[in-house]
């Protein structure tokens, strides 16, 4: 397995993986090229015998001390072999030390045991987050 930041070829690829994840919910093709523009070093992508097999997204908040992890997907052949867990380090190394990085997550999601296993804790739970029935943990992990 690769981890390496995405190029702009990848970002097709990138895009379909999130659909395949979220559907209705996938951010839009113009999403993941501006946060490509945004955060370069923090789109990161899995590769697998030369194929794209997951992907996360990072970026810096306005205050240097904080960061959020936006999205996590991996194509749903390639699950529980390790590359979510990898994504998520690979982020938060390209993150630094000694900063604060936020995460939502779906109540009933797996990726919570995910990141509790990578130090994140519940800060919070919001009912509507992303609106009606769209419940999410608020995550945190400090340095
Ligand atoms: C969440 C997701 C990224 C996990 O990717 P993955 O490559 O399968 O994760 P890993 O193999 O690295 O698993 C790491 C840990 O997560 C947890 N986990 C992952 N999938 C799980 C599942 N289906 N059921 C229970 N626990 C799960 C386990 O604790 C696992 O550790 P273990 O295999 O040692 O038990 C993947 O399932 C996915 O893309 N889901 C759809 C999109 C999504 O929900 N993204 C997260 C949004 S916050």
């Amino acid at each position: 397995m690769t981890i390496r930041p995405a190029t702009r070829a990848d970002l097709a690829a990138v895009h379909r993986l999130e659909g395949e994840a979220f559907g209705a919910e996938a951010y839009p093709r113009f999403f993941v090229r501006q946060a490509w523009d945004l955060w370069p070093g923090s789109l990161l992508v899995a590769e697998v015998d030369g194929e794209l097999l997951g992907y996360v997204l990072a970026g810096s908040g306005e205050d240097p001390a904080e960061a959020w992890i936006l999205s996590l997907a991996v194509a749903p052949a390639a699950r529980r072999m390790g590359l979510g867990r990898a994504l998520s380090e690979a982020a938060l190394a390209a993150l630094g030390e000694g900063r604060r990085v936020w995460l939502t997550v779906a109540p009933a999601s797996p990726a919570r045991r995910l990141y509790e296993g990578l130090g994140f804790v519940e800060a919070r739970r919001e009912d509507d987050y992303f609106g009606p029935d769209e419940a999410r943990l608020v995550m945190v992990r400090s340095p």
